[in-house]
C-alpha cells in the first residue's frame, strides 16, 4: 500500500520541462512582428485577424544561393520568417551546400538541433565543451543531432549539391557563426585580443578580417 502511494505521489509530481522555450499558454499566438516586445517573445496578432495563411509557410521551398565564399546558404524558418511559430518552441531551417561548400562552424545558443539529409553527401561534425570532436559522413535519409549550444558544421564532401532540413526546439534558436562573430562584428573585436587568442601575427588577423569585409 505504502509503495503504491509513493508511486502515485511520484506520478503526480510535475515533470521537469525539457523544452528549450517556455510552454505556450494558449492554442496559438501568431506573432505581431510590428508590436513592441513586451514579454519573452512577440505579442499575439488579434485572434479575429488570424487566417489559414498564418499556419503555413513556403519560405523553405526555394533553393538558396550558394554563390558566396562559404558555398552554402541557410534559409531560416524561424518566428521572424514564420510568425505562426511564435511561443510554440519549434522552428526549421533549410541548408543548401554546393560541392565542396561549408556551413561554417556555428552554435545555436537557444536550441538543440536535429537534421535530415535530403540530398548529397555531407560530413557533419560537432565539438563538445570538452573539445572532443565527433563526426560522420551522411547521405540522403540519414539524421543527426546537435546538442544545444555546441559548435558544429556541415561540409559537402560529395560531387553533387547537398540539401538538409534542420529542426529546433526554439522559435528563434539564434546562430553564433564563429568566423563572422570573431572577425566581422560591428565594432571590431580589438586586434590584440585576436592575435593573443589565436597566437598569430597581426598580418594573419588582417588577412582574415579582409575576407569578411573588415
Ligand atoms: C486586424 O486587422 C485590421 C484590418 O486588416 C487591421 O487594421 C488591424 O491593425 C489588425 N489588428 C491586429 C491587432 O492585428
Ligand atoms: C556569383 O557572385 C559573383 C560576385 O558576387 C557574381 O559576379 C557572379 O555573377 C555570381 N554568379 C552567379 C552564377 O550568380
Ligand atoms: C567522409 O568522406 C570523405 C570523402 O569521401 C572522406 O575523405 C572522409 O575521410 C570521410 N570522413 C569520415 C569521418 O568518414
Amino acid at each position: 500500500m505504502t509503495s503504491e502511494l509513493c508511486l502515485i505521489l511520484l506520478l503526480l509530481l510535475p515533470f521537469p520541462s525539457h523544452s528549450a522555450d517556455p510552454d505556450p499558454l494558449q492554442d496559438f499566438c501568431i506573432a505581431d512582428l510590428k508590436g513592441t516586445i513586451s514579454a519573452n517573445g512577440f505579442p499575439c496578432k488579434l485572434a479575429s485577424n488570424v487566417t489559414s495563411d498564418d499556419f503555413f509557410f513556403d519560405g523553405l521551398s526555394q533553393e538558396g544561393s550558394t554563390n558566396n565564399s562559404f558555398g552554402s546558404s541557410v534559409t531560416q524558418g524561424n518566428v521572424l520568417a514564420f510568425p505562426g511559430l511564435n511561443t510554440l518552441g519549434i522552428s526549421m531551417n533549410r541548408v543548401d551546400i554546393a560541392p565542396g561548400g561549408l556551413n561554417p562552424p556555428h552554435s545555436h545558443p537557444r536550441a538543440t538541433e536535429s537534421g535530415i539529409v535530403v540530398q548529397g553527401k555531407l560530413l557533419v561534425g560537432l565539438i563538445t565543451t570538452g573539445n572532443v570532436f565527433y563526426s560522420k559522413n551522411l547521405t540522403a535519409g540519414q539524421m543527426f543531432v546537435i546538442p544545444r549550444g555546441l559548435v558544429h558544421f556541415q561540409l559537402n564532401v560529395g560531387q553533387e549539391k547537398a540539401l538538409i532540413f534542420t529542426a529546433f526546439n526554439s522559435h528563434l534558436p539564434g546562430a553564433v557563426v564563429l568566423p563572422l562573430n570573431l572577425f566581422a562584428s560591428t565594432a571590431s573585436v580589438p586586434d590584440n585580443v585576436l592575435t593573443k587568442a589565436f597566437q598569430v601575427e597581426q598580418t594573419v588577423i588582417d588577412e582574415i578580417k579582409s575576407k569578411f569585409g573588415g
